[in-house]
Parts: structure tokens; sequence; C-alpha cells
């Protein structure tokens, strides 16, 4: 089986998807996507991109609350997948009785053959509000709409990062590899560590590991690009005080 990020949230690579599936397939080798930065900044088409399985979740672009996610199996492949856990909901006992073929107060189990068989036991339904909430509200605004301006920011913001002495961007300029994702180094910014200083000085938070001297911008559609150039103006301003 191979497992590929959608989006890698370390580079802000977006990989070639479709190619990957298609060489998968060719092969005979089952494919998962995880798309968990995917969902929320673009469109997703599953049977476009050919894959067998896609996950994602709904607390980052999607604006979701925590603890929710998505995931997507190819109808001809749930037969190949088990379920490691089992509770009501995923039996079939109660559909089966009602259809007059079951006695519910049998001993035995019969899981459910589609996708419900991996939704097993109580449920958090207030979440399954929230996701859908957040499926709307992408969907009203428009995820092409929200793609291109995603695009937009991250395009502004990489090509300000790339003129920032002491910065190496990790993300692919083309945004047909890349997405709202924007991940660099620092090695010429010698503060102990920008991200922390961007939080506690200018309350801007950021996805960082100062140890590798890495850094990463989530570029979000709801951004201003007032607020982007602020934040590549102040790493700047600290890599001018190494100059
Ligand atoms: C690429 C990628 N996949 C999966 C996850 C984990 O998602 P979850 O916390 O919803 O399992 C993350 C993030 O934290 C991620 O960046």
């Amino acid at each position: 089986m191979i497992f590929l990020s959608h989006i890698s949230c370390r580079s802000g690579l977006r990989i070639p998807a479709k190619e990957a599936c298609a060489v998968a397939r060719d092969r005979g080798i089952p494919i998962m996507l995880d798309g968990a930065h995917v969902a929320g900044q673009m469109p997703i088409d599953v049977r476009d991109i050919g894959c067998d399985f896609y996950s994602t979740c709904g607390h980052k672009w999607l604006l979701a609350p925590q603890g929710i996610g998505i995931l997507y199996l190819r109808e001809d492949r749930l037969k190949d997948v088990q379920v490691s856990w089992c509770g009501w909901g995923m039996d079939a006992g109660p559909e089966l009785a009602r259809a007059g073929g079951l006695d519910n107060n049998r001993l035995a189990f019969e899981p459910l053959q589609d996708a419900r068989k991996f939704e097993y036991g109580t449920r958090p339904y207030a979440l399954y509000g929230g996701l859908n909430a957040a499926i709307d509200m992408a969907s009203e605004i428009g995820l092409e709409k929200i793609e291109a301006r995603i695009r937009n920011l991250a395009s502004r913001v990489k090509k300000q990062l790339s003129e920032v002495p002491g910065v190496r961007l990790l993300t692919p300029l083309d945004p047909g590899f890349s997405s709202g994702l924007v991940a660099f180094s620092h090695p010429g910014i010698k503060h102990p560590s920008p991200g922390q200083w961007l939080w506690e000085k200018h309350r801007t938070l950021v996805s960082h590991k100062p140890q590798d001297r890495w850094m990463r911008l989530s570029v979000s559609y709801y951004l201003l690009e007032e607020e982007l150039d602020r934040t590549v103006d102040r790493l700047k301003s600290l890599a001018d005080e190494n100059a």
C-alpha cells in the first residue's frame, strides 16, 4: 500500500496526486492520500484523482471544530478494509430486523457492508453539525474562489520572503505544486526562536521548529495583504539585526 500526503505539512509541497494514483493503479497497489491540509483550501474530486482512500480533517483549512474528519473509501475497496473497533451503529442487526430478516435479540454481530461499518457507537453529533456548517460556509464562498485567493496571497508572500536575507524558501513557487502553506528555513536569522518572537511580541501564530531553523506561515483566504506584509517586514527586521 502507498500512503502519501497530498500536501506536505513540512515543505508545503503539493504532490501531483492524480499522476501518483495512476502509477499506483498501473502496478495494482492501493493508494491512500492524506489530505489534512487540502480540504478547505481547494476543491477535492476523489474520483478524478483516482485514489482508493482519502482522509482529511475539519479543523485546519475548513475551519471546523477539532475532533472530526472525513474518510473516503472507494466503494470496491470497502470489503478489503477490516474494522478494528465495533459498537452499535455499525451493526446491521436493527436494519435486518426491521426488514424482517433477523431476530434483533440474537447474539450474533453483523457489520454493515457500506462505509457505516466504520461509524461505531455514540458519535460527536455536535461536531458533525460544526463540520457541516464549515462545509456550507466554504461552499457558499466557493472553493475555486478560496483557492484563487490563497494562490494570490501565497505567491505574494513567497516573493517577499525570497527577498529577505537569510531566508530560504522550501515551498515551491509554482502554485501547481504548492498551496497556502509557505515553509522556509531561516539560517540567517540569529534570533533563537523567531516563531516564538512573532507570537510573543506580535501575536502572530506560526508553525515553527527553532532547532531546525524552520517556520511555516499558513496563508488562508481570510487574511489581509497588509497582515502578511507586516509579518514579512517583521522577519526582515530580525534579519536586518544580523546584518
Ligand atoms: C499532513 C498531516 N496529516 C495529518 C495530520 C493530523 O491530523 P489529525 O490531527 O486530524 O489526525 C496533520 C496535522 O496535524 C498533518 O499536517
